[in-house]
C-alpha cells in the first residue's frame, strides 16, 4: 500500500485511463492482478477470498457492475460489485466487493475513477446506500474510501468455532459411498 509521504509527491499526477465494463477476455488479467493485491494473508474482507471463481461468478451474476480501468492496452484496475434488495424494504443497496489498482499505479487517481463510474451505475439502479468493507489495518483503503465520501465505520467482531475435532465426512461423499456397488 502506498505511504502518505509518497502519495503527496505524486499528488495531482494522473494517468489517462478509460473505465469500461469487464469483458470475457479480461477475466484472466483481472484475476492475476487481484492475486497481486489480495494475497491469502492480506485479505480485505474475511468471508471472501480471491480466486478465479470469484471473478467468474461476478462476471456471470452482475456483469454490468464489473468494471476495468484500461491504460493503453493494459488493464490497470478493476471494480466488482453487486446490488442487494431486502425483502419488505423499498431500499436497494450497493456492495462494492473488490476494488483494486495495479500496485505501481497507486495514487494516480485510477481508484477514484473506477469508484466514480461504479457510483454512477449504482445511482442509475436506484441504490440508496453503498457498502464497502475493509480490514481495520488496511489504512490506504480506509483513507481512500473516506475520501470517496464513506463514513460511519462500524466495528465488526468475528468469532470462530473450531469444528476440527467433530469433523464429519461431507454429505456428498457419504451418499456416494453408500450407493450399492454394481
Ligand atoms: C484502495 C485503492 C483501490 C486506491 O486506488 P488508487 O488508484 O491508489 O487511489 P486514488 O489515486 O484514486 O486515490 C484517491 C484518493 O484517495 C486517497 N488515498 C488513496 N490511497 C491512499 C493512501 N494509501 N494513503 C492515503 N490516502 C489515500 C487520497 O486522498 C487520494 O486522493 P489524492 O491522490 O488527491 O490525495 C488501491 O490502493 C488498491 O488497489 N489497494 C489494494 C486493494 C484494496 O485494498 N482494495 C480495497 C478493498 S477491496
Amino acid at each position: 500500500m502506498t505511504g502518505l509521504s509518497e502519495r503527496s509527491d505524486r499528488k495531482k499526477k494522473r494517468v489517462h485511463v478509460t473505465v469500461r465494463e469487464m469483458e470475457l477476455d479480461d477475466l484472466a488479467v483481472v484475476f492475476h492482478l487481484g492475486e497481486q493485491l489480495f494475497k491469502a494473508d492480506v485479505v480485505p474482507n474475511l468471508y471472501r477470498t480471491w480466486d478465479e471463481y470469484e471473478v467468474v461468478s461476478f462476471f456471470m451474476s452482475d456483469p454490468e457492475f464489473c468494471l476495468v480501468a484500461e491504460a493503453g492496452e493494459d488493464i490497470v484496475g478493476f471494480a466488482l460489485g453487486t446490488t442487494i434488495s431486502k425483502a419488505r424494504s423499498a431500499w436497494k443497496y450497493g456492495h462494492l466487493v473488490w476494488l483494486g489498482v495495479r500496485p505501481d499505479l497507486h495514487g494516480y487517481g485510477i481508484g477514484e475513477k473506477l469508484f466514480a463510474q461504479f457510483k454512477e451505475l449504482m445511482l442509475d439502479e436506484g441504490v440508496r446506500i453503498i457498502f464497502v468493507d475493509s480490514e481495520a489495518d488496511n489504512l490506504g483503503a480506509l483513507y481512500f474510501f473516506r475520501k470517496m465520501g464513506f463514513g460511519s465505520p462500524k466495528e465488526h467482531i468475528y468469532l470462530s468455532l473450531n469444528l476440527a475435532a467433530q469433523k464429519r465426512r461431507p454429505r456428498a461423499e457419504t451418499s456416494t459411498s453408500s450407493e450399492p456397488e454394481s
